[in-house]
């Protein structure tokens, strides 16, 4: 079981291929969709991620899975196929996120608690049943100025997390782990030494509470934040963020994990790109493969292109199709400025 979750993970991240995260939540996509003032309907839901999946060249060269919403996987394209079944037929696996969101943690002002393990074991047989192959927890993680996150909290998700993980091993699902310690936190002008410090501790608890469950670090991927400073505090360099991410990853992350897909989590398109091949350019000596399991990173350029219109889904496709290359060659540390203008 643990070989098939590895070779799962390993086609994953490898070939600098990276995934693409299309598992907003409702409120999260009507927030997209509002600023290009289109209403959040599951019509056009469904017609963005056709936009998106539709596109063979993205998919098959660039893309090696995508996280579905529960809402997109029984969806289908204008032609009739499963948006599933499409992705398998270009190799792309699909996945699904599985919690079912960050909800107030009770006596702990300020602080989430991912929650969704109730039925889990039950939901989990019939996404494998459908096929589905990989699952997404997302934890998050606010830093302010007076004291968090607290232990506490970091150690109740990192248990959630590690629950979620043991129970996708079980049912031959891989788990992808995402404890993301926000950007954007209150207010949001934490330190990039800060965020290290922070993110250290967070993978420290993740990885501790996953091996009390018994997981196999072989069998999961890591998909974590980078180690960069408060959106309202951007100052570190590209080389600095990703010399301090990389020193973070290897205090942390078993050498056993056999990738780490990273969120982009608010970065501009272009910086997520840039540190990533930053990473990937540095050194090939590290224990994981790196690559990317963008949402806004990816998706951005090609909303505003497409702008709710079926007329515009070749444009829409084409600025997927540009970020999803320019992506590869930072997962395999050849993006450059002028590959980003010449593409
Ligand atoms: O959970 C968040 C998504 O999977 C990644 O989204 O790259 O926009 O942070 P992001």
């Amino acid at each position: 079981m643990t070989a098939c979750l590895e070779d799962i993970a390993c086609a994953l991240v490898g070939g600098g291929k990276g995934i693409l995260a299309i598992d907003e939540s409702s409120d999260t996509i009507k927030k997209r969709f509002d600023a290009i003032s289109l209403e959040s309907t599951e019509e056009n839901r469904r017609d963005y991620r056709e936009m998106l999946l539709s596109s063979v060249e993205a998919m098959s060269q660039y893309i090696s899975g995508v996280i579905f919403h529960q809402e997109t996987i029984r969806q289908k394209s204008l032609k009739g196929s499963l948006f599933m079944d499409l992705l398998k037929t270009v190799g792309s696996i699909p996945g699904v996120k599985v919690d079912i969101g960050a909800r107030p943690l009770a006596g702990f002002p300020g602080e989430r608690l991912t929650e969704g393990l109730d039925g889990l074991r039950k939901r989990l047989n019939e996404y494998s049943r459908l096929g589905l192959r990989f699952a997404k927890w997302r934890t998050v993680i606010s830093i302010d100025h007076v004291g968090l996150p607290t232990m506490a909290a970091v150690r109740k998700n990192a248990q959630a997390l590690a629950r979620y993980a043991a129970l996708c091993q079980e049912s031959g699902i891989l788990p992808v782990i995402e404890p993301e310690v926000l950007m954007d936190g209150i207010p949001g002008d934490h330190s990039i030494d800060r965020c290290y410090e922070v993110t250290k501790y967070v993978l420290e608890e993740a990885f501790t509470a996953l091996r009390e469950a018994y997981v196999k670090f072989e069998g999961l991927l890591l998909k974590p934040n980078m180690v960069i400073d408060g959106k309202e505090a951007r100052r570190a360099s590209i080389d600095e963020v990703a010399e301090k991410t990389i020193r973070c990853l290897k205090q942390t992350v078993p050498a056993a994990v056999p990738g780490i897909a990273f969120l982009s989590g608010g970065q501009s398109a272009e910086e997520a790109t840039a540190h990533l091949s930053a990473m990937n350019a540095g050194s090939n000596s590290y224990p994981w493969v790196l690559t990317f399991s963008y949402g806004r990173a990816l998706q951005t350029a090609a909303l505003i292109a497409w702008g709710g219109k079926r007329k515009n889904v070749l444009d829409g496709q084409r600025a997927l199709i540009h970020r999803a290359k320019m992506n590869s060659l930072a997962a395999l540390g050849q993006w450059s400025q002028d590959a980003e203008s010449s593409s």
